[in-house]
């Protein structure tokens, strides 16, 4: 009842604002079925507002990835020189062909369109869903997440002018669904929390069997306890959906497990879309505390900030990612490391949509950023645990330009931990850096679960740390977190280590990681881990192996090893 009658009311608008003249209409992106867990509601009101957003063809993508490549592996001449933000700006900045013939097609629909990113590649603007769906014949519609009630106006597929082919990147949110869940992870408290004695890490204290404290990551990965000297050298901490880090726990934290530094020592604010970061005890954030715990708790010395990105985005349900990045890459001087423990399934995504956010990534990475996410929470089914028959990659760890961070337990061996996300990605395809790796582990792998993923693309995760059972203090109460989630922090705190001391001795940091883990110095700096799988859709999922794996990546960080691996 509900489509008929639509379909009655669309007729009749398309019949109001249709211009005379034949449109000639592209298909621009399609998806092939409403993604799982959602399911179709009805149409959506004609006169609701959409704020929707459109990106420009960005002029010289293979030139920034050719950059990117040169800067960020160690065996070139040009390794370590990073590129300033007007280098990179003129190498994306869309072309003025494309500024014109997007700015005539708004122009001709009396649209007033909003700048919002440096390079103006990023508009935004709103139409009502009539307009919307005779813009780019779609279909507007609601759908809703069934688990969480979230609401979201999506279309199945839409196109664009034939005029504006090669020019107009893409639109959203059109076929890119939202993830209400995150990839937060499940706080289990009260725990039996034990003190420990910080003086020395020669050994792995017998306690962190049972929980992970930074002691115990200090001790299994030779993290310094010393203090980082150089206060430009900032490591960033992104926070989403609401998750506000507290102070009062942070102190309780360090009070705890770092008695031998101050345990007023903090992070910095900063906000981005109406963010915020009440200190109401019981609003604090299991994620947010997880987050600022494992970096100022760790990276000792090292400036934290922590980006709390509010609900006022109008990203479309991406949490926020398309304005961090937008944001970030308007900062003159960007952190040198940023972790984000949020991620979703690469299939809720549009292709381009991907794509443009992956190449951001990439912008930032030739600039000298290391950009650092979660895995996934999943084994091969994806950002959390979900029935499916192929194995569902996550983004952003399917973008070849980020590294992505799957999760190990246990240190007597240290194991793949089953929930850590890993696979291949089914939109981007495995770059150089990876393939002799990949075909390796390919190869030993054999049949097994051939048809289940694809095995021409991107492998993830590229590295790991210690996941599960990590202690951390949740308004006021000591409890235990698993996921991804603790292990991208956990190498953010390292990296950044490293890239103190990089700094101090005159040198670049470390930039966008990869072509450095996969070449042969880096990955022998890593503790190869061998046993373990991630199980999912019905199979044991990916077996750990020799080399790298998509649970462990090529394993674990060893901090002397990796001081030496950066020439120190
Ligand atoms: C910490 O050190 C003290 C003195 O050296 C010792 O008595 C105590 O047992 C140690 N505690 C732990 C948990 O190792
Ligand atoms: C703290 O948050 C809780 C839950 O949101 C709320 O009920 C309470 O009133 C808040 N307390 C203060 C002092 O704002
Ligand atoms: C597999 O990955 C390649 C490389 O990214 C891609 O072109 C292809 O479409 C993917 N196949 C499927 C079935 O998704």
């Amino acid at each position: 009842m509900f489509a008929t009658r639509s379909f009655l009311l669309l007729s009749l608008i398309a019949l109001v604002l249709g211009k005379p003249t034949a449109r000639n209409m592209k298909l621009h992106e399609s998806r092939e079925g409403i993604p799982d867990g959602f399911s179709l509601r009805g149409a959506a009101q004609p006169d609701r507002t959409l704020k929707l957003r459109l990106a420009l063809v960005q002029s010289n993508v293979a030139e920034l990835e050719r950059k990117l490549m040169d800067v960020s592996t160690p065996s070139s001449a040009n390794y370590g020189k990073h590129l300033s933000k007007a280098e990179v700006e003129q190498l994306v900045a869309p072309t003025q062909n494309s500024v014109d013939a997007v700015n005539a097609w708004l122009k001709e629909n009396d649209i007033n369109a909003k700048t919002i990113s440096a390079t103006g590649d990023w508009l935004s603007f709103e139409v009502p869903v009539s307009k919307a769906n005779y813009l780019f014949d779609a279909d507007f519609s609601v759908y809703m997440h069934d688990e969480t009630g979230t609401e979201a106006v999506r279309t199945l597929s839409y196109s664009v002018p034939a005029e504006l082919q090669g020019h107009l990147d893409l639109v959203h949110p059109t076929i890119t669904f939202p993830n209400p869940r995150g990839l937060l992870p499940v706080f289990s408290a009260p725990i039996k929390a034990e003190a420990q004695n910080l003086t020395s890490r020669a050994t792995i204290p017998s306690s962190c069997a049972s929980t992970i404290t930074p002691a115990c990551l200090q001790a299994i990965y030779n993290i310094p306890l010393t203090r980082a000297t150089k206060s430009s050298n900032k490591l960033a901490v992104t926070g989403y959906i609401e998750q506000y880090a507290n102070q009062a726990d942070l102190k309780t934290f360090l009070t705890r497990f770092r008695t031998d530094i101050s345990s007023s020592t903090s992070f910095t604010l900063q906000t981005l879309d109406g963010g915020s970061n009440s200190q109401n005890s019981s609003e604090a954030g299991v994620e947010a505390n997880l987050d600022t715990q494992y970096t100022v708790g760790l990276a000792t010395g090292v400036p934290v900030n922590f980006l709390s990105v509010g609900e006022d985005n109008q990203d479309g349900g991406l949490q926020g990612f398309l304005d961090t990045v937008n944001y970030i890459s308007k900062m003159d001087t960007p952190p040198n490391v940023i972790t984000t423990s949020y991620g979703q399934n690469e299939n809720t995504m549009s292709s381009n949509l991907a794509i443009n956010l992956c190449n951001a990534y990439a912008q930032l990475g030739a600039r000298g950023v290391s950009i650092l996410f979660a895995s996934g929470d999943g084994g091969v089914s994806g950002s959390q645990s979900s029935s499916c028959s192929k194995f569902v990659p996550t983004f952003p760890s399917g973008c070849p330009f980020m590294t992505s961070v799957g999760a190990t337990q246990g240190f007597s061996p240290e194991t793949a931990a089953e929930f850590s996300a890993g696979g291949f990605s089914n939109y981007f395809a495995i770059p150089d850096y990876q393939t002799s790796a990949v075909s390796g582990y390919i190869k030993a792998l054999g049949s097994t679960n051939s048809g289940r993923y694809n095995a021409t693309g991107r492998g993830f995760p590229d590295i790991a740390t210690q996941g599960a059972n990590f202690e951390i203090v949740l308004g006021g109460r000591f409890g235990t977190v698993d996921g991804t989630s603790c292990s991208s922090p956990t190498l953010a705190s390292i990296i950044s280590l490293l890239n103190d001391r990089l700094i101090a001795a005159g040198k670049s940091p470390l930039g966008f990681l990869n072509p450095f883990l996969y070449s042969h110095t880096g990955a022998s700096a890593l503790n190869d881990i061998t046993s373990g799988s991630n199980p999912g859709c019905g199979t044991n999922g990916f077996p750990a192996k020799a080399g790298w794996d998509p649970v462990t990546g090529l394993g674990t960080p060893d901090f002397n090893k990796l001081l030496k691996a950066v020439g120190l």
